[in-house]
């Protein structure tokens, strides 16, 4: 099926701007208050927690475009005055567990996102109980491939008593399972467009890196229709990446030479480590080494279920990169 033939979720095409806070931010078309402005309806309601990040926000589109009844928990007001219309905004905190209950509240079924960090799994636990004490009949959960991998990843590990707290609680459940995001690399653009460096130290085996919006499409479905429960999707692109590879493409679409900085994960954490906390720091960098070492390619059966979980042929890497040169 040709790109353009692709009917996404969110009845859009590809748009980058809806993505990224880092990519998005000059273009984000900021809504009116949603807290404020919509009221609860009495349809089935669907909350999403963790509803204005990367995956957060591409699933809101598409159960907009489906006619769900959306609600969003946020830590901020104006995170949730940026999402489109017709979401109604809850203001709450996993951490405190402030306005859980009121987010849980005549939810039907529930997608938790737990962002990474030292708390992730309190933060989790928090959701899940909520959820359960709420009623919530199916909970959608975004974890990763193989959370108890070898050598393990601090952020992977946190997921284990999340899925355990989940399978335990009574609640119909479907994990989604991605591979790396091709959106974590849209923190690296600048450096690659100015400088001609990719500096992601993904290591030369490569990962079949999934885009984001094929996440937020196969929760979609979860969260829509029946006969997930009990599901584990696991989620890959198309392509297997690496470093080099990644490079390659995305110096084909800027026009540029851009070139591999190398698996020097040190030198990575180098700019980032004023900004992220000492433990997530760590965390990366355990994940990247264990890239390195073993990369995260899918074999073709496994991208054939992947993307009949999403339900439409699978984003390539080479579409993203695109999307990237143009801004
Ligand atoms: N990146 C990858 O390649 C990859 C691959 C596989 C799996 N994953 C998993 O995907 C998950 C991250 O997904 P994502 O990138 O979509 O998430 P994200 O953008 O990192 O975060 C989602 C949202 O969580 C909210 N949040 C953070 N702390 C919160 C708190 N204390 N209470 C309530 N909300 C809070 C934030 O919203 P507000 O600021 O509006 O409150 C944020 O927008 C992680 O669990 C990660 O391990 C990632």
């Amino acid at each position: 099926m040709a790109n353009s033939d692709r009917v996404y979720a969110d009845g859009s095409g590809p748009e980058l701007s809806k993505l990224s806070p880092e990519f998005s931010a000059l273009r984000y078309n900021a809504g009116p208050c949603l807290s404020e402005k919509n009221k609860r309806t009495t349809a089935m309601t669907i909350l999403v927690i963790g509803a204005t990040g990367n995956v957060g926000r591409p699933t809101i589109a598409g159960l907009l475009a489906k006619g769900a009844t959306v609600r969003a928990l946020s830590r901020s007001e104006e995170s949730l005055a940026k999402l489109p219309d017709g979401v109604e905004g809850v203001i709450g905190d996993l951490e405190s567990g402030d306005g859980l209950a009121e987010a849980c509240a005549g939810a039907e079924k529930v997608f938790l996102i737990t962002s990474n960090g030292e708390t992730e799994t309190a933060r989790g636990l928090k959701a899940v109980e909520a959820a359960k004490a709420a009623g919530v009949k199916h909970l959608v959960f975004l974890s990763v491939g193989n959370p108890g991998k070898e050598p393990a990843v601090p952020h992977y590990r946190a997921k284990l008593p999340i899925e355990a707290a989940i399978r335990e609680s009574g609640m119909d459940y479907t994990f989604l399972r991605p591979n790396f995001f091709m959106q974590t690399d849209l923190s690296v653009v600048p450096v690659m467009k100015e400088h001609g460096v990719y500096a992601m130290p993904v290591g030369s085996i490569g990962a079949n890196r999934i885009d984001t919006r094929d996440i937020a499409d196969c929760a979609v479905r979860a969260l829509t229709e029946d006969g997930h429960a009990g599901a584990d999707y696991h989620l890959h692109g198309p392509d297997t990446v690496s470093g080099p590879s990644a490079a390659e493409v995305y110096g084909k679409h800027l026009g540029r030479e851009v070139r591999y900085a190398g698996d020097d994960v040190d030198a990575w954490a180098k700019p980032v480590e004023a900004f992220l906390p000492p433990w997530l720091l760590d965390s990366l960098k355990k994940m990247f080494i264990g890239q390195q070492q073993h990369g995260g390619a899918a074999d073709a059966e496994a991208v054939t279920a992947s993307a009949a979980a999403v339900g439409h042929p699978l984003r390539t890497i080479d579409e993203f990169a695109a999307e990237i040169a143009k801004g």
